[in-house]
């Protein structure tokens, strides 16, 4: 069995590969052991671990932060897969990456494919980019994933978008959500077994990996009150104001996968109503219905 490396295990993607690996002794490299100040020390530790797959989940994902901090995102969206990738070249060892869909910029109406050029719109994507070009340049074995509009993991998680739009949607009558901006809303767990498709395939080089189908923001936002049958009316509104100019399309296309005959993403609605119903099954979900029955209860 191949030993694997996981570094990110606290994100949501990370925690996604824990998730569906755990009958194995993954070894955990979080951002405590991933200081690139040292690379020497880092790249001889990984050595030392005889991995033969890293998986890279860690990475700043602040989009509007690396505009006002690009130091902060280069170092993890850069200079770390670039030391990680030198690792992988001296252990033999293939470095799985993830890259994002909103490096493709904003020059095209129809969904991206991996043969576009990246014309990335915002220093997070750029860094992105450069993380891309430091692997190749390494001359590691490789799989670099562009991916985007990742949701899953634990109500508790800090970035859930889908159970934070169930919050809302539980307390207003009404909300709006951007129809400008597209994408493909991915789920992570279907992500993380499709990556662990590409590592047995043996086939290396950069892979779109999204759900099927593109939606406007406003669609998925609607999709998850849809799903979770609450009554508030989804609107659409306009893009927010942001420091990033990310592009309004984001959306891709799996022209590799399919090539290849190994697509196994789902539909984007299909999955996330599946994710949704989870979600209302939660401890969590089904707390907050306590919690109101009470309030109603001590109000009369
Ligand atoms: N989420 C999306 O919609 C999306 C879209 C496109 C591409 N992607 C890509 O998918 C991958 C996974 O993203 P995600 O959503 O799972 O991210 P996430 O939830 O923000 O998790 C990021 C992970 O990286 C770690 N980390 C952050 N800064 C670090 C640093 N400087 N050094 C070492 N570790 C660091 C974090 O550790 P702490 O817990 O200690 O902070 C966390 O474990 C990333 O490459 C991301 O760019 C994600």
């Amino acid at each position: 069995m191949s030993k694997i490396v996981l570094t990110g295990s606290s994100g949501l993607l990370g925690g996604a590969f824990q998730a569906i690996l755990s009958d194995i002794d993954l070894t955990h490299l979080n951002r405590d052991r991933l200081n690139t100040a040292n690379e020497q020390t880092l790249i001889e530790s990984i050595r030392s671990s005889r991995p033969d797959v890293i998986i890279n989940c860690a990475a700043a994902t602040n989009v509007e932060g690396a505009e006002q901090n690009p130091g902060d995102d280069a170092a993890a969206n850069t200079r770390l897969p670039g030391v990680l990738a030198q690792a992988c070249k001296d252990a033999d060892a293939l470095l799985v990456h993830f890259s994002s869909t909103g490096c493709y910029g904003d020059w095209k109406t129809d969904p991206y494919v991996e043969t576009d050029e990246p014309q990335p719109t915002t220093v997070h994507h750029r860094n992105k980019i450069d993380g891309e070009t430091a692997i190749a340049r390494s001359g590691c074995r490789h799989v670099i994933v562009r991916t985007g509009w990742l949701y899953g993991g634990a109500p508790a998680l800090a970035k859930n978008f889908v159970w934070k739009r169930l919050l809302e949607a539980r307390d207003k009558t009404d909300m709006t959500s951007d129809a400008s901006q597209r994408g493909n809303p991915t789920y992570v767990g279907s992500l993380a077994r499709q990556v662990m498709k590409i590592i047995d395939s043996g086939e290396t080089g950069i892979f779109n990996v999204v759900a099927h189908g593109v939606a406007s923001r406003f669609e998925y936002v609607s999709a998850i009150v849809e799903a979770a049958g609450l009554s508030c009316k989804v609107s659409p509104g306009p893009a927010f104001a942001r420091l990033a100019k990310v592009s309004p399309n984001e959306g891709a296309v799996n022209v590799r996968l399919q090539a290849l005959g190994i697509d196994i993403m789902p539909v984007w609605n299909e999955s996330l109503t599946m994710y949704v119903q989870g979600l209302l099954q939660s401890q969590a979900w089904q707390a907050l219905g306590n919690e109101a029955t009470e309030r109603a209860s001590s109000d009369r």
